[in-house]
């Protein structure tokens, strides 16, 4: 969770760039632009209008223009409130447009990022960024920059008008102006700290509440209710604190800026009614001047909120630039196709570790023939799965190289390395769908024959069709609504379809039954053959089938050979398997 810091900036480099965000829209924007300009200068029409009505057709007693002022007036404002209907809608609707595409953007830069990204990054940070962050973007351009800059004008074509009408009643009007600024001030200050702390506290509530659905079952099963629910209370508080926080600052604010508004409007009748007594102005002219007071204060008020969207919505696109300019992306350079492979894997003494201190491979070699197999076995943390990810280009390696069919893997282009490799994993992730959906993994141009003819092959039609709507039955959320056997069939149906060159299985380390034992068996057969395999492997069964054994421990090779030659002697797979399998396999 990233906490935003009340920082003070205004970064011109950072506003250009997100002006830019706005350059497919040009029309939209600078027909806003225009708008805004015109409706500043509109402002001061009404009051200038009453207050002819009021000196002209009243107290000069031309009664017959009465009719045609109304109409003017009527006019002007039936003009100002379509444009001003016009103009708020482009803004909303450019601010939308510039969200839907940032979103696209973010999101298809974040599919591209590698997996050294996602390990150091938690996933409620990159939720934020696609969904809030984006959202602050669009009040830059719905409430933000366009409206400040049309408010700003606004206030200038009244003064204006005003100084041109009398100057003298200007600086009356303006006498509490300098009050004014310093209340907005305070305010804008305020209520910044004050929204920061909110949004902050919101981020906390999120990350909590994420975590502990996740975590759901663990926090049952421990009893842990009670201690979490303490937990959240508190975060809960915290945020309601922050936002009495900023609403106090709004309670306080607007009171005073009456205040103040009365005060002016005070000193504007007493002056004009002082100015008329000795025949220095007009009714109409108080009256106008009344008027523009208003129109005055109203943006003013509203000013301090708007520089704080805007600040927020800076502070929120300056994130999102970040992550768009982050450069965690696996090189991919490759420039042949591994299409036509046979399929033979070299590692040559490949040396790795995800943070550089701590190495979790070290000086790893062993070579798998085209058809070959092999089953490496190790203790947990030895770096099993680690070797995948490197066959995969999850993650490159430090030293050494990896081969495929002689060729280092880094030459082949990426996609087409990961379309003659496919991985069976650890854990296996299931989007929510139906099945169908999940072993096609989206993909159209598989058939549901297809799968279907896929599943008779490896005997796992049966099953399946036992499900209520049988391939088309919903997997929820991370697949709870299936066992951890029946994901793992998933996942096999999955590769089959794939029908990769190279096939990893990561076997997971949970036990099945006898009968999922048998499916995963029968669905195995059909897998390897003909292809090339890597097992990390658990089970006895799986073990035995690999031609070749590669024993690791600590990220190294210890030992390699066949499941006989390596029970010969003090081994440590000999130590492994006893340990593992004493007690239901004698060993040979
Ligand atoms: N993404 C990661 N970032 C940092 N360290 C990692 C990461 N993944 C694994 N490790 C570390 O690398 C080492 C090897 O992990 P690996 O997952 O390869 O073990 P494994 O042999 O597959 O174990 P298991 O049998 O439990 O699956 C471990 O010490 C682990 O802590
Ligand atoms: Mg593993």
């Amino acid at each position: 969770m990233t906490v935003i810091r009340a920082k003070q900036f205004f970064d011109l480099a950072l506003l250009l760039r997100i002006l830019r965000l706005a350059r497919p829209y040009k029309k939209k924007f600078y027909e806003a632009l225009v708008l805004a300009i015109v409706l500043a200068l509109l402002a001061p029409l009404n009051p200038v209008l009453i207050q002819y009505t009021v000196d002209h057709c009243i107290l000069g007693a031309q009664y017959h223009l009465l009719s045609v002022m109304t109409v003017l007036l009527f006019s002007s404002l039936l003009i100002q409130a379509l444009l001003s209907y016009r103009f708020t809608l482009l803004a909303a609707r450019l601010g939308q447009n510039i969200v839907y595409d940032l979103r696209t953007q973010v999101f298809t830069h974040v599919l591209s990022l590698n997996m050294r990204y996602f390990d150091r990054t938690p996933v409620g940070t990159v939720v934020t960024r696609t969904i809030s962050d984006v959202e602050a973007v669009n009040d830059i351009f719905a409430e933000g920059i366009i409206n400040i800059f049309s408010d700003l004008l606004m206030l200038l074509v009244i003064l204006m008008v005003m100084l041109t009408i009398s100057w003298p009643m200007t600086l009356v009007t303006l006498s509490v102006l300098p009050l004014l600024l310093v209340a907005v001030w305070f305010f804008k200050e305020g209520v910044r700290k004050a929204f920061i702390e909110v949004r902050n506290q919101v981020a906390r509530l999120n990350a909590f509440l994420q975590e502990h659905l996740s975590g759901m079952q663990v926090v049952q099963l421990f009893q842990a209710e009670q201690q979490e629910m303490e937990k959240f209370r508190v975060i809960n508080r915290d945020h309601l604190k922050a936002h009495q926080r900023s609403v106090w600052h709004y309670s306080v604010f607007f009171p005073i800026v009456e205040i103040l508004s009365a005060a002016a409007l005070g000193l504007l009748v007493w002056y004009g009614a002082y100015q008329i007594l000795h025949d220095r102005s007009t009714p109409g002219t108080i009256i106008s001047f009344i008027l523009f007071l208003n129109l005055m204060f109203r943006p003013i008020r509203m000013l301090a909120d708007k520089f704080n969207t805007l600040q927020m919505g800076m502070v929120a696109a300056q994130r999102v630039f970040t992550l768009l300019d982050e450069k965690s992306q696996v090189p991919d350079r490759g420039w042949r196709s591994a299409a036509s492979i046979a399929g033979e894997v070299i590692f040559s003494h490949v040396s790795f570790s995800y943070n550089s201190s701590t190495p979790v491979l070290r000086n790893v070699s062993f070579k798998i023939p085209a058809g070959g197999s092999l089953a490496i076995v190790g203790p947990t943390g030895a770096g099993k799965t680690t070797i995948i990810n490197l066959l995969s280009r999850f993650y490159d390696a430090d030293e050494g190289q990896i081969f495929l069919d002689g060729i280092d893997i880094r030459e082949y282009r990426l996609t087409s390395l990961r379309q003659v490799i496919c991985p069976v994993l650890q854990d296996v992730f299931l989007f929510s769908g139906s099945i169908l959906d999940n072993v096609r993994l989206f993909n159209p141009e598989i058939s549901r024959s297809q799968v279907e003819q896929a599943a008779r092959r490896c005997g796992m039609d049966e099953w399946i069709r036992r499900l209520p709507g049988g391939y088309d039955y919903q997997v929820h959320e991370r697949g709870t609504s299936l066992s951890a056997g029946q994901r793992q069939l998933i996942s096999f149906l999955r590769a089959l379809l794939a029908n990769p060159r190279i096939l990893i299985l990561d076997e997971a380390t949970s036990a099945v039954d006898t009968y999922s034992e048998q499916l995963i068996q029968r669905a195995m057969q059909v897998l390897t053959e003909g292809r090339t395999c890597i097992f990390i492997a658990h089970r006895l069964s799986t073990i035995k089938q690999a031609t070749q054994i590669l024993v690791l421990d600590q990220g190294q090779v210890k030992e390699i050979g066949t499941h006989d030659e390596l029970l010969q002697g003090n081994t440590l797979y000999r130590r492994l398997y006893e340990l593992q399998f004493g007690y239901n396999f004698s060993p040979v």
